[in-house]
Order: structure tokens, then C-alpha cells, then sequence
């Protein structure tokens, strides 16, 4: 099995120098392999940060668009031709689907590249044993039967997985039942493991006799993609993300098993560089929401005892303050600090332009206006920094967590379809699901201000002492009519 090192690549110089004009293509290859690694794990770097962040995409794309050619060069698969006519249509196909896909359906959309990902990876793993299998002339190394049996593992996994995790986001129904809700029955963590098991046995006598193991490897994918569909369907619709950034780590894997089984190093980086990225990114999804992933994958969460007919809120036995328009911009104007706190409500409106609108107005009349935005606010990391940035909205107007000790100063915190990250349960309730979860002190600052339609829970399901606190106002209604409201007023009364 080769080992990806920079030391592999620039040790086989002299050999593949001396062995001259397919020795220096080689040598061409790796280093256009090599250029296209750096520059996706420079383009990684940069979309870390919003500023930097379409700069590393487009680095990225550049990785990719080289490996592909070179790819396709290097292996003599198809000529330039067709390489540029399925670029075309590739790129046509992206940009449809860039600017048709809207930001709220996001997940899904990831949800289905990365089960594109998963099939590429156990397709080509299933080509590859059928070569081997059908080519009396092979004696495949052990090495390549193992990894063609983990491609088909994960890649199948990863296949039905996502597939099941779209139809979950998309609402899809089976016989009149949403697939939406967590579908759970006995014993079904144990039968996942048996079928993990079976795999594993299955892939041992596949990896030991090859020549008889046909049938084996047929079983291999049944049970594969049979797993992906059980370890998905108990997970509520809402823990999706998560579950998508998994898969997603798991997309990455089977590409990189996938280099191994094709020695190709290319797609061993990019494989592992999607893996571990995958997987760092649910682990802090994880973290910011005070759960384990285990609690994630377990699934049911946001139903049962949390679900919202349980909430007293719901029944309508609270009671709350209310505030039209007109009083509410009479205190925002008259304050010198607000803070706005968007979450997932904002983007079911699309209210990202009116309530930049706001925050400019507000500036421009000399108030303080600055964005909290929290770590998981939203359906999808960086949900919010995506949807402020479309309205234009300055970076240095948006702080994290850090910015949690200027609410007790503030004059006025605006919270815009957000509600689990302003649950003040999660710093007093050690029994709440949510307890130990970061979140925005809004309910410190001197008046919060919360724009939602009613008093329905949030995704977590469970009730928010926030809105019956003393100083808090509820300006109800739908984000982008309300806040549009308070921009008119605003507007008007100058
Ligand atoms: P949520 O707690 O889900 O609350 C959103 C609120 O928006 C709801 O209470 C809803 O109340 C309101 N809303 C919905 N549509 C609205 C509209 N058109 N206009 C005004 N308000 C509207 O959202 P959050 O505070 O952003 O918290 C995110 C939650 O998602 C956290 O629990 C987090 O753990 C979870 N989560 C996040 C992620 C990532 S990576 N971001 C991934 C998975 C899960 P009404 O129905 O009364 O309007």
C-alpha cells in the first residue's frame, strides 16, 4: 500500500527521471497532484473566515478543476474534448443549481453531493473488484481487497445514509408517514450492529478468497446500504445537520479508501482532508449544542416529553408582554446600544435585507447596532454569517459568544427568530436537554425585544422562561413584515 507523503512523491524523482518521457509525465502528474492538494488545504484555511471565505472556494475549485483534468489525462480515459464538454455541462448543471437552491434547502443539497460522493466511491470499488475477478492474469494485493471492501462499506453507507437524510429535510412520506419524524422501533441499535458485523465478516472471506466471493460482495452492498438507511431514519428532521457533516466525513473516507484502492494520491488528501474536516466540524455542531454525538445518532430528540404540545406556552396559559411597531422603534431610537440576535426564524422569513435595513438605519441615527451571532444559530453552521453577508451587512458589525459581557450595558437586544440560543435554561436548568449550551445573556440587557409569530418552541422543543422575564416585549408576527415595520417607522418618524 503506498503511503502519502511529500517525501513519496519527491522520493521517486530520480527513478521516474531515468526512466525518461513517461517517467518525466509522471513526474508532471504528481506535481500537478501536489498543486491541486495545496490549494485545496489553502482554500480550506481561508474559508474559515467569512472575509477570506469565496477566495478559498475559488482556490478550491482551481484544486479540483486540475485534479480532474489530470486525472483524466494521466489514466487516457477520454480525450480534451469530452473532458471540456462535461466541464460545460458540469458547471452548468452547478450554477443552477447555485442560484436556484435556496438557503434554507442548503442542507439538503450538501446532503445529496454527499451521497453523489459515497456512489462515485462504491461504484468505482465495485469496478475495480470486477476487474480483478474477471482477470485470471491479477493476483490483487491484500491491501487492495481491503480497501475495495471498506469503499464499498462507507461508500454505500454514506450512499443510502444521505439519501434518506434528504428525504427526511425534503418531508417526504411513506405510506402517508412523514420520514421527517425520528422513526424508531426495539432493538434497532442492536440489529445495526449485527449488520455492521456481517459486513465485516463478509468483507474477511471476500479479502481471503476472492475468486468464489461474488455472491459476497453483492451481500456487502445490500447490507451497506441497508445500514446507511437504519442508522439515519431515528434522527429527527432538525438534527439532520449534524448528521449531513457526518456523512459528509464519511463521503470523504470512502474517496480516500477509494485513492487506495486506485493508488491514486490525489484523492487520498482530498479524501482525508474531507473526512477530518467532516468530522471536526461535527464535533464543534456538537459542542455549541451541549450534546454528544451519540446523543445526536441515538436520535428522538425534540419529541416526546419536549415536543410542543407540552410546553405551557403552547396552550396559551402565559402571559406575555406585547408591542406594536410604533412603540418598539420609540425605545430602539432611544437607545444608544442594540444588539440583534438573528436566528432560524430569520431565515424561514428571508428577513436578512430587512434587518440589515434595520441595523444601517439605527447606525446612521448614532445607535450602537451589532450582530450576536451564535455558533448554531440556524439550521447549518454558519447559516447566519451567510444569510447577513447576502444583505451586505459589514463583518465587523457581527461578534460571536465573546460578546456575551456587553449585554448587561446594552440598552436593547433584538432577538429575530431565534430561541433555543437565548434560552436562559440552558444557564439554570441542569434538567433542561439544552442545559450547558452556550448561549446570548440577552435576558441582561435592560429591554429584549423577541420578533417570532407565536409562542411555539424551537428546535430543541422546549419552553423559553425568556419571554415572560419582566423586561422582555414580544413584537409578534412574521420577522420580514415585522422588522420591515419597524424600518418604515423608523423612516417615517425622520
Ligand atoms: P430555534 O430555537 O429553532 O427557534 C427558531 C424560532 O424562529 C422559533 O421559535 C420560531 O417561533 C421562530 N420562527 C420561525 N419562523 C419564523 C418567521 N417566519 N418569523 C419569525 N419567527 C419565526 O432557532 P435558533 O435560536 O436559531 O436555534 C437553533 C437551534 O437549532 C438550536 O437548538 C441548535 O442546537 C439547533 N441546530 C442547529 C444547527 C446548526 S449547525 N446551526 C444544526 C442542528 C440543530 P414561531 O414558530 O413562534 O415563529
Amino acid at each position: 500500500m503506498h503511503v502519502l507523503s511529500l517525501n513519496s512523491l519527491s522520493g521517486s524523482l530520480p527513478d521516474l527521471l531515468a526512466s525518461g518521457a513517461s517517467g518525466a509525465s509522471s513526474l508532471v502528474i504528481n506535481l500537478a497532484y501536489l498543486i491541486a492538494a495545496s490549494l485545496f488545504i489553502f482554500g480550506l484555511k481561508q474559508m474559515s473566515h467569512p472575509r477570506t471565505a469565496r477566495r478559498g472556494n475559488f482556490l478550491s475549485a482551481v484544486g479540483m478543476l486540475v485534479a480532474i483534468v489530470v486525472t483524466l489525462r494521466d489514466r487516457e480515459i477520454v480525450g480534451y474534448g469530452t473532458i471540456i464538454a462535461g466541464l460545460l455541462v458540469g458547471s452548468a448543471a452547478g450554477l443552477v443549481l447555485a442560484v436556484r437552491v435556496k438557503m434554507t434547502s442548503m442542507p439538503q443539497m450538501v446532503g445529496l453531493l454527499n451521497g453523489f460522493g459515497g456512489l462515485a466511491s462504491a461504484t468505482v470499488a465495485l469496478a475495480e473488484f470486477l476487474k480483478v475477478y474477471y482477470d485470471p492474469n491479477r493476483d490483487p494485493r491484500i491491501d487492495t481487497l481491503v480497501t475495495i471492501c471498506l469503499s464499498a462499506l462507507i461508500g454505500g453507507v454514506t450512499f443510502s445514509g444521505s439519501i434518506t437524510a434528504f428525504g427526511k429535510l425534503e418531508g417526504w412520506k411513506i405510506q402517508g408517514q412523514s420520514l421527517s419524524r425520528p422513526i424508531t422501533f426495539p432493538r434497532q441499535h442492536a440489529l445495526n450492529a449485527l449488520l455492521l458485523l456481517l459486513t465485516v465478516g463478509l468483507s474477511w472471506l471476500i479479502v481471503r478468497n476472492y475468486e468464489a466471493s461474488l455472491w459476497a460482495v453483492a451481500l456487502l452492498y445490500l447490507l451497506s446500504l441497508a445500514l446507511g438507511v437504519l442508522v439515519v431514519v431515528p434522527i429527527g428532521g432538525a438534527d439532520m445537520p449534524v448528521v449531513i457533516s457526518l456523512l459528509n466525513s464519511y463521503s470523504g473516507l470512502a474517496a480516500m479508501t477509494t485513492g487506495f484502492v486506485l493508488d491514486n494520491y490525489c484523492l487520498i488528501v482530498t479524501g482525508s482532508l474531507v473526512g477530518a474536516s467532516g468530522i471536526i466540524l461535527t464535533k464543534i455542531m456538537c459542542t455549541a449544542m451541549n450534546r454528544s454525538l451519540l446523543n445526536v445518532v441515538a436520535g428522538g430528540f425534540g419529541t416526546g416529553e419536549m415536543a410542543a404540545g407540552a410546553v405551557p406556552g403552547a396552550g396559551g396559559d402565559v402571559v406575555v408582554r406585547r408591542m406594536d411597531a410604533e412603540e418598539a422603534v420609540m425605545v430602539l431610537e432611544s437607545a444608544s446600544s442594540v444588539i440583534i440576535v438573528p436566528g432560524y426564524g430569520m431565515a424561514v422569513a428571508q428577513a436578512q435585507h430587512a434587518v440589515a435595513e434595520l441595523a444601517a438605519a439605527l447606525n446612521k441615527r448614532g445607535v450602537n447596532c451589532r450582530f450576536a451571532i451564535h455558533p448554531v444559530a440556524g439550521r447549518m453552521p454558519g447559516h447566519m454569517n451567510v444569510l447577513l453577508a447576502e444583505a451586505n451587512v459589514p463583518y465587523e458589525l457581527l461578534a460571536d459568544l465573546s460578546i456575551n459581557s456587553e449585554f448587561e450595558q446594552c440598552d436593547v437586544a433584538l432577538v429575530i427568530g431565534a430561541n433555543d440560543v437565548v434560552n436562559p435554561a440552558a444557564r439554570s436548568n441542569p434538567s433542561s436537554p439544552i442545559f450547558g449550551m452556550p448561549i446570548f445573556n440577552v435576558d441582561k440587557a435592560r429591554t429584549v425585544m423577541v420578533c417570532k409569530r407565536s409562542m411555539n418552541p424551537g428546535f430543541a422543543g422546549i419552553e423559553n422562561e425568556l419571554f415572560t422575564c419582566p423586561n422582555c416585549v414580544m413584537l409578534f408576527g412574521d420577522a420580514k413584515s415585522v422588522v420591515g415595520d419597524l424600518v418604515k417607522q423608523l423612516a417615517g418618524g425622520h
